[in-house]
């Protein structure tokens, strides 16, 4: 589609900005850029709840794989929510897929959509450059909308002109199968912006829990201390003569073992998976980059230190399940 100007925008849409200004934005046609792990996983969630989606991403290559994992994925839902009727699961397929369109130009498709949600790569620079280009072309009205893990939402929302109708949206993997949003409020976002994203988590099916933008909002300022902690416990266990610290050698002083850590927290506190086994599975370079960047805001602060064992997986490209080794091997 060709590019379409601001200027233009605004003329198309004044009416509709006049009465929306009074009320809440009713979000039916969204843009996901990224179609990664979580950026798929909106996408495939909006349309299977009845908006209509463009998903965007750098390369067709990028997004035939989105494409596909997103039809797999749906063929697992449909499997168990139409169990009784495959005709339906058939249909509900069909129509979830032809709601989502694909296109490797986010500028030139979001004059007519009502809600941005970004889900790229966790880089401020590349998140502000890319705000600050579709604020040129969105659509007055349209609410923008960033699912950063670490970074602070005001300081994407400062490269455009709308931090009034900028919020986190903060989704949870895997996001077809996570039931929470947080929903997160800076000190610009307008109360309309925020109760619109508030309804249109409702309407995918989510629940959504508010917050300030505050680091980590509140699963991860929670969770990644806890996490860190059960490597501290692990690290406390590593034979250090000669062994890598991402082996398996414990001293004779060992606090407990990964396994052990990961049974105890599964038996003993009712957890679904362990430290470890979570870690491997949300992505160990993900984790190091969330503390890294809490460390670089509080270096002082105890609970923000970085991990020796976790840098070092990393720096071994060992990054849990997508690479096939972590904490643990998965080949
Ligand atoms: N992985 C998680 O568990 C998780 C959970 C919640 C939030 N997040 C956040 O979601 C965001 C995405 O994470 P992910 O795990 O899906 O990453 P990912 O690496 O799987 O996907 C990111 C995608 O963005 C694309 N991309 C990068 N720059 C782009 C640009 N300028 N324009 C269009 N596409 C671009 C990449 O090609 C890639 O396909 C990050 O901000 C992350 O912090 C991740």
């Amino acid at each position: 589609m060709a590019f379409v100007t601001r200027q233009f925008v605004r003329s198309v849409s004044s009416s509709s900005t006049a009465s929306a200004s009074a009320k809440k934005i009713i979000v039916k046609h969204v843009t996901v850029i990224g179609g990664g792990l979580m950026g798929a996983g909106i996408a495939q969630v909006a349309a299977a709840t009845g908006h209509t989606v463009v998903l965007v991403d750098q390369s067709e290559d990028i997004l035939a794989k989105s494409k596909k994992g997103i039809e797999e994925s749906l063929r697992k839902v449909s499997k168990k929510k139409f169990a009784e009727n495959p005709k339906a699961g058939d249909e509900f397929m069909q129509k979830t897929l032809s709601s989502i369109s694909t296109s490797m130009d986010a500028a030139s498709v979001v004059h007519s959509t009502d809600l941005v949600v970004e889900a790229i790569v966790e880089n401020l620079k590349v998140k502000n450059e890319l705000f600050k280009r579709l604020d040129k072309f969105a659509a007055e009205h349209t609410i923008f909308a960033s699912n950063t893990s670490s970074l602070q939402i005001t300081d994407i929302a400062n490269a455009t002109t709308r931090q009034d109708q900028f919020a986190g949206l903060h989704f949870f993997n895997p996001v077809p199968l996570m039931k929470l949003v947080e929903v997160i409020k800076t000190p610009m976002t307008s109360q309309k912006t925020f109760e619109s994203l508030i309804d249109f988590s409702k309407t995918l099916g989510k629940h959504p829990v508010s917050c300030k933008d505050t680091p980590g909002f509140i699963v991860n300022r929670l969770l990644i201390p806890y996490l860190l902690d059960a490597i501290k416990l692990y690290e406390r266990g590593i034979n250090t003569h000669g062994n890598s610290k991402s082996g398996s050698g414990y001293s004779l002083n060992s606090d407990a073992s990964k396994e052990d850590i990961d049974t105890a927290m599964k038996l003993g506190a009712g957890y679904p998976m362990g430290p470890f086994e979570l870690l491997d599975y949300v992505g160990l370079d993900t984790t190091k980059f969330i503390m890294d960047g809490w460390h670089e805001m509080d270096a002082m602060n105890p609970v923000f230190q970085p991990s020796p064992t976790l840098n070092e997986l990393v720096a071994e490209k060992k990054l849990g399940k997508k690479t096939g080794e972590g904490f643990y091997k998965y080949k």
